[in-house]
């Protein structure tokens, strides 16, 4: 499974680029907004600046929700960078433009998914990776991890290309979870990354045995 860090903060992006860890990075506009980041050279700039800090795809979102004007953004967000994914919401436009662009071989994120008959349309429209938001989903007591399951079933009974990229994810429990139902990509937090280090037997165990090694080594 991959992992996608789920922020527009560069030193978060650094730190879990240094843990080794990193496949990419998913941001929008409202994490642009959270860091201060406002204004189109702004914005585009400090795309720029995430790709240079990592290696694998950076989803950039665009703000238009008619179909040209959706077209004229994504152009210009993936002329930026070859890392960049141009970030789609799940609209009867969004839709019209990820077939438009998985026909000129620009890849796409199909963003704000929430319902299986969502993520097969976006399937249908050639999107590279599809967006289910399950920590949203869980917010309104409706199980966010049963959709990636759906999601799952339906791209495996038809053998679709798209990768399901399993979104607001909020903690280490979602992660583990996602991997388990075969989610392709996880994106979250820079906290739900490392907590997946935490196990108090480790932090014993290790104490232990530099605690041994100290004693046969005086
Ligand atoms: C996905 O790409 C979104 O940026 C994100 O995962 C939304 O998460 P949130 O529900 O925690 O805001």
């Amino acid at each position: 499974m991959k992992f996608f860090i789920d922020t527009a903060n560069l030193n978060d992006i650094a730190e879990a680029q240094a843990l080794g860890v990193l496949d990419g990075v998913t941001t929008n506009p409202s994490l642009m907004a959270k860091e201060g980041i406002t204004g189109a050279e702004n914005i585009l700039a400090h795309y720029k600046k995430i790709c240079d800090l990592v290696e694998g795809d950076v989803s950039a979102e665009v703000i238009s929700t008619d179909f040209e004007g959706m077209v004229r953004e994504g152009e210009a967000l993936a002329a930026l960078h070859p890392q960049i994914v141009v970030k789609l919401p799940l609209i009867a436009d969004g839709i019209k433009a990820c077939k438009y662009f998985s026909d000129k071989g620009i890849r796409t994120n199909v963003t704000l998914v929430f319902s299986p008959g969502q993520a097969l349309l976006a399937a249908k429209a050639g999107a590279t990776y599809v967006s289910p938001f399950i920590g949203r989903l869980d917010d309104i007591s409706t199980d966010g991890l049963n959709l990636i399951s759906e999601i799952r079933l339906i791209y495996d009974n038809y053998g679709f290309q798209t990768q399901i990229l399993a979104a607001s994810v909020r903690h280490t429990m979602h992660v583990i979870d996602c991997a388990k139902l075969g989610s392709d990509v996880m994106t979250g937090p820079l906290s739900a990354i490392k907590g997946l280090l935490k196990h108090p037997l480790t932090d014993s165990g290790l104490a232990q045995f530099l605690l041994d090694y100290q004693k046969g080594n005086k």
